[in-house]
């Protein structure tokens, strides 16, 4: 086995994205570069991704990402062994635009292509930052996902449950929208709920009375809206204090359904009889610190490590996609010129 260095591409959001990763066996991973070109500003108009606005930013960005990769990583692309390209599950344009970009260079450099992913580039992802042996348990808490996972191998994953309708990315989103407050939505709850009263709304704790790992937070949604409405009818607004008790509530709330889950999930896992168990986080809500404190205490309750990557490689970016590359190009999975875009792709 040998060195291997593989540029890898994401485009599946709305951001473009190019890193180089390069594996010495016997050694830690070496992120070589990693470029992210976020669309913020493209889409903050219109309160959400435009899908079409993203794909074509992605088709404008991609070549100028992979040109700084390369250039911050010192290489050529003829000093790369694979370049690996995100295949889906996401917006079938941006995921397009990087699947007709890597098959473009390896059509140009003759490379082997592999199609990964995007989901289990972010549960790689403790593999690239702490060598995480398998099996470990995976908590993926983003914008547009939310599920527990157990991972086996590269490309072999468990799924304990995860969200049946909005991920709490997506909560903290259409809650920051209910309170007027900036977009995205998660840092700015984040930081109003610093001055609030978690207690003071009792905002639910969706399907905590149901088995298993699944979870539900529209409902959540709905409850802070409702209270939102009755501060409205009986004083004509709402003050600052009460909308930093809103956020507080709702944080709290989601910290509390989380860390509950994950106690359930820990325990599915244990059975596994992991030899080094670990619980990882991956996702943009990775970066809540009331979220991050609710599952280190489960962690130091059950003595499952807790592993929270650098936020940088939480949120989207390509140097979990380059890393999931290697593991798969190791394993022998690789692709051809018939890789196809996949918007949905379950793990
Ligand atoms: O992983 P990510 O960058 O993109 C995807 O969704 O794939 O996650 C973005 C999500 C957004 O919904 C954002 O509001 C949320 O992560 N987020 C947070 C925080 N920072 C980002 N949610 C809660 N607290 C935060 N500090
Ligand atoms: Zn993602």
């Amino acid at each position: 086995s040998r060195t291997i260095t593989i540029l890898g591409l994401e485009s599946s959001c709305d951001d473009t994205a190019a890193a180089v990763v390069r594996h010495r066996p016997g050694h830690d991973p070496e992120i070589l570069s990693s470029v992210v070109a976020g669309q913020t500003e493209l889409h903050s108009a219109y309160g959400g991704v435009v899908p079409e606005i993203a794909a074509r930013a992605h088709t404008e960005k991609l070549d100028l990402c992979v040109e700084e990769a390369l250039e911050a990583a010192g290489l050529r692309l003829r000093d790369l062994d694979a370049i690996a390209v995100t295949a889906g599950p996401g917006l079938i344009g941006g995921v397009l635009a990087g699947v007709m970009t890597a098959k473009g260079l390896a059509v140009a450099t003759g490379l082997p292509l592999v199609g990964v992913n995007h989901l289990a580039g972010h549960a790689l992802t403790p593999r690239l930052t702490d060598g995480t042996s398998y099996p470990y348990l995976m908590l993926l808490v983003s914008g547009g996902h939310c599920q527990f996972l157990i991972a086996h191998g590269p490309d072999r994953f468990t799924r304990l449950g995860g969200t049946i309708d909005d991920a709490p990315g997506e909560a903290f989103d259409k809650t920051a929208r209910l309170l007027g407050l900036p977009q995205p939505g998660g840092p700015s709850v984040e930081t109003e709920a610093r001055a609030g009263d978690p207690k003071r709304f009792r905002l639910p704790r969706p399907l905590l009375d149901r088995p298993g790992c699944d979870m539900s937070f529209s409902g959540l949604k709905t409850a802070l809206l409702r209270e939102r409405d009755k501060l409205v009818t009986a004083q004509g607004g709402i003050t600052v204090k009460d909308r930093a008790d809103l956020c507080a509530g709702f944080q709290a709330a989601v910290a509390d359904v989380l860390a509950e889950k994950a106690r359930r999930a820990i325990a599915e896992y244990l059975a596994l009889s992991p030899t080094e168990p670990v619980i990882a986080v991956a996702g943009g809500v990775a970066a809540n610190s009331a979220i991050r404190a609710a599952l280190e205490t489960v962690s130091a309750e059950t003595g499952v490590r807790f592993i929270a990557p650098p936020l940088a490689l939480c949120t989207d970016n390509a140097a979990m996609i380059a890393w999931a590359g290697i593991e798969k190009f190791r394993s022998g999975d690789t692709d051809d010129m018939t890789l196809a875009a996949r918007p949905r792709w379950p793990l």
